[in-house]
């Protein structure tokens, strides 16, 4: 298991399943990138959220995409992140999709960089420089605490 302390991981908790359906595929018949990518994104976005404590985050890079292998209609899968390098103002994931029954992988992000932003939507230092594993850093607008201007 992941140690609580670990600046960064190695390893993947993998957090998000789905169930490939026919919305979901291109015109072979297996799974279309583009839906894997929009989810990826996704789970990349709230990884960061929970990671940095703010939820005016943005993708900036992402590194070569490698489908590994194609997943078919009916099959589970799993999405799973890990924080490779907490920067000044950037976190650094790396990504990988995998068959939850065979394991088989299906596809692998080296960096998925997501930078904090700030009320202007510039570049700002989000200050944390090691994973949690808890939900210690969550914006206070996810637990119901009112801005003090919205306070009655
Ligand atoms: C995110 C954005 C505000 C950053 O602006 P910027 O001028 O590149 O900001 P900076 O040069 O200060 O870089 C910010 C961080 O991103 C990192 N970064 C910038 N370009 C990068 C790249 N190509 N690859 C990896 N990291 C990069 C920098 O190293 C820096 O990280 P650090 O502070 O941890 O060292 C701006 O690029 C933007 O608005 N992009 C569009 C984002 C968006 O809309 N995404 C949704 C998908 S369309």
């Amino acid at each position: 298991m992941a140690s609580e302390t670990s600046a960064t991981s190695d390893e993947i908790n993998f957090h998000t399943r789905k169930w490939v359906r026919p919305e979901d595929l291109n015109a072979n018949g297996t799974l279309f990138g583009g839906s894997l990518l929009r989810w990826i994104d996704e789970e990349a976005a709230i990884y960061a959220i929970i990671q940095l404590g703010n939820g005016m985050v943005v993708t900036k890079y992402m590194s070569e995409i490698n489908f590994v292998s194609s997943a078919e209609q009916g099959d589970l899968i799993e999405m799973g992140l890990t924080a490779t390098h907490f920067g000044r103002t950037s976190l650094t994931m790396r990504a990988e999709v995998r068959n939850i029954i065979t394991r088989k992988s299906i596809l692998t992000i080296e960096k998925i960089v997501f930078v904090n932003l700030d009320e202007e939507g510039n570049p700002a230092p989000h200050g944390y420089t090691e994973i949690t594993y808890k939900r210690d850093r969550l914006p206070s607008h996810h637990l119901g605490i009112k801005a003090p201007a919205e306070q009655d």
